[in-house]
């Protein structure tokens, strides 16, 4: 059972992965997989190597929380909470900064939480590695509003669900927060950096820098597009 310092104080925080979010922006409804579900293949087992760890923590300062991890990959991604398959992340209330690399059989569920935290205000930044499935309607409802890495080299993941080698996919990460510049500048070591799918490259508008919607028709200094992504920008700016 997984459970980093605090993670049990959490426990009567359970809410569900889009409970109190808005609607900015649309959110992974459905994808035909039960969000309560416990999902258990080995393949799952595949940890992140410090060095990428590392590049997150350095964009987000702290990890406050790994949603979907196990004791093992605690040693290296050392959130102040996480949870495991036993805690089941999709039940649970996420808060803080994020560091998500989740179950590769069921990506969807989590880029639901995700986005839904996010929208929500209670998650303030993420950096989260997916498997670069850019046929997949969840990476593309991601890549509207996030910020991403493409990785140049494909990831070896160490883990019980890991034979040592790189894998058959490439890999990207994506950033959800108001520090784009950071991510960029960090993550540029990895790969090529991609704007929020949209926004600057079809209507060369700058993203919210709270919910990624473009900027069009805003003034020139806007950073956000809403009241309510100021009010967000400025809760998350002043805790
Ligand atoms: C790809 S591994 C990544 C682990 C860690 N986050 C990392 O970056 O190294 C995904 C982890 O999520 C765990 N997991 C699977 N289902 C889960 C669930 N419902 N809630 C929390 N963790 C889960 C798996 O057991 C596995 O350890």
């Amino acid at each position: 059972m997984g459970t980093a310092k605090g993670a049990r104080r959490t426990s009567s925080a359970a809410a569900g992965a889009g409970a109190g979010a808005s609607s900015r922006v649309p959110l992974v409804r459905s994808h035909g997989t039960d969000a309560g579900r416990v999902i258990g293949k080995s393949s799952d087992e595949c940890y992140t190597p410090a060095e990428f760890v590392r590049l997150a923590r350095d964009v987000l300062g702290v990890i406050d929380l790994d949603p979907a991890s196990s004791a093992q990959a605690q040693a290296v991604v050392r959130a102040g909470r996480y949870f495991d398959k036993e805690r089941n992340g999709l039940k649970r209330k996420w808060r803080g900064r994020v560091w998500l690399n989740c179950p590769y059989s069921a990506p969807a569920p989590w880029v639901g939480a995700l986005l839904a935290h996010y929208q929500s205000g209670a998650v303030s930044a993420a950096v989260a590695l997916f498997n670069s499935r850019t046929g997949s309607r969840w990476f593309h409802e991601l890549a509207g509003v996030a910020w991403r890495c493409e990785a140049r080299k494909r990831i070896r993941f160490y883990g019980p669900g890991t034979s040592g080698g790189n894998g058959m996919l490439d890999q990207v990460f994506f950033y959800l927060g108001d520090n784009p510049a950071r991510f960029s500048a960090v993550f540029s070591a990895v790969g090529r950096i991609v704007a929020p799918s949209v926004t600057q490259a079809v209507t060369g508008a700058r993203p919210c820098v709270v919910c990624g919607r473009a900027l069009a028709g805003l003034r020139r200094d806007a950073e956000t597009c809403s009241s309510r992504c100021r009010q967000s920008r400025y809760r998350r700016g002043s805790s």
